[in-house]
């Protein structure tokens, strides 16, 4: 039920700070450690590769959750569209570890692969909201993304839980491979927590973003390097799906390779800039495209901030910056859809599952 909100969406936003709680609870044990299943945590180290395999928001999950595995358990850890995987099929390892994140559990893009690779005898896991879903009961294995009922086509909370889980997953690996790690994923989430709380409470700030930038235009570009790419795709894709304003998000540095052709006078381009060794490129990006005409909309952190930002985050672990960055793209995606009346919970021609291939 929606309670008191107007939409499932803002709920769903909304619940991110409990979300987070919730996992925390969940995926730790009566001694403070991880609450991994060992068999899980054996099919991941006794692999040499994972494939991770999803569609949309999840797949962006997927990029983030690459980073976390390779950064933190030290493993090799390929991305891929499902529907593209099994006629652009990489040449798999020896013995890989397929990893299908799905919100629902139930996209049957997915489960194409999923078939093929347990017909060819390999091992999956699947990260999943719906446990006793079709990729669920097909996988050897779940992981519970613990967000509970998502109602929004758009997919919100469901993306930060995939994130939260794969640290998760990814530090215990780690531990039992006697990596030694200066992060507590457990704690770190649990400031996630806060930082989305505060976040979310600034719902006047994200709505004003919306109609100072969005209102009236066609497109709009988001901009980010390094961790931070991963998660301005994501924000496109929201803006887009329920906005209709057709939206990319790419890589900062690749604007001078052919997009900056598209900055006219007044084109909204957001930058994103939680990332320390990357901040000061991102912000010569900014000035580039600001410099033809852009309305650039700053995003930055606590710590690396400059005066003129639209939109400070709180400070959070650098391994887990998306699960804060996304929520003002979420709020503002929100926001701009609702100003121009769009459909935010339905937008035209999506499903929230999409179980044709
Ligand atoms: C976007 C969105 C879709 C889904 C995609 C995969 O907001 O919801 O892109 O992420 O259809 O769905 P699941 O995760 O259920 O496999």
């Amino acid at each position: 039920e929606k309670g008191t909100y107007p939409h499932f969406m803002l709920k769903e936003i909304d619940e991110q700070p409990f979300v987070m709680r919730n996992i925390i609870q969940k995926y730790q044990n009566e001694d403070g450690g991880l609450r991994i299943d060992a068999d899980i945590r054996e099919a991941v180290k006794t692999s040499d590769r994972i494939y991770i395999i999803a569609a949309g928001t999840s797949y962006h999950a997927g990029l983030v959750g690459k980073q976390l595995v390779e950064k933190l358990a030290n493993r090799p850890v390929e991305v891929h569209i499902s529907s593209e995987f099994l006629y652009n099929m990489p040449l798999l390892s020896e013995n890989p570890l397929f990893i299908f994140i799905s919100q629902s559990g139930e996209t049957a893009d997915s489960r194409g692969v999923l078939v093929e690779v347990k017909k060819q005898g390999h091992k999956a896991l699947t990260i999943t909201n719906v446990p006793g879903s079709t990729l669920s009961r097909e996988a050897d294995f779940t992981l519970h993304t613990y967000a509970g009922p998502e109602i929004a086509v758009a997919s919100t909370k469901a993306y930060t839980a995939q994130i939260a889980v794969f640290a998760i997953l990814a530090v215990d690996v780690a531990r039992s491979a006697g990596i030694e790690l200066d992060f507590d994923p457990l704690q770190e989430l649990g400031i996630v927590a806060n930082a989305m709380e505060v976040l979310t409470a600034q719902k006047e700030e994200m709505e004003k973003v919306a109609r100072d930038f969005l209102s009236v235009t066609r497109n709009a570009f988001f901009i980010g390097r390094a961790a931070d790419y991963f998660v301005v795709v994501e924000g496109a894709l929201k803006l887009k799906e329920i906005s209709y304003i057709q939206a990319e998000g790419f890589a900062g540095g690749e604007l001078k390779h052919g997009t900056i052709a598209l900055i006219e006078e007044g084109t909204p381009v957001f930058a994103l800039a939680t990332q320390e060794h990357v901040n000061l490129s991102i912000r010569g990006n900014a000035q580039e495209v600001e410099a033809r005409g852009a309305h650039v909309c700053t995003i930055s952190m606590e710590g690396m901030n400059e005066p003129e930002d639209q939109i400070v985050l709180p400070r959070v672990h650098e391994h887990l910056t998306a699960l804060a960055s996304v929520i003002p793209m979420q709020l503002i995606s929100y926001y701009a859809a609702l100003h121009r009346e769009c459909d935010v919970d339905k937008p035209r021609n999506l499903a929230k599952s999409v179980t044709v291939e």
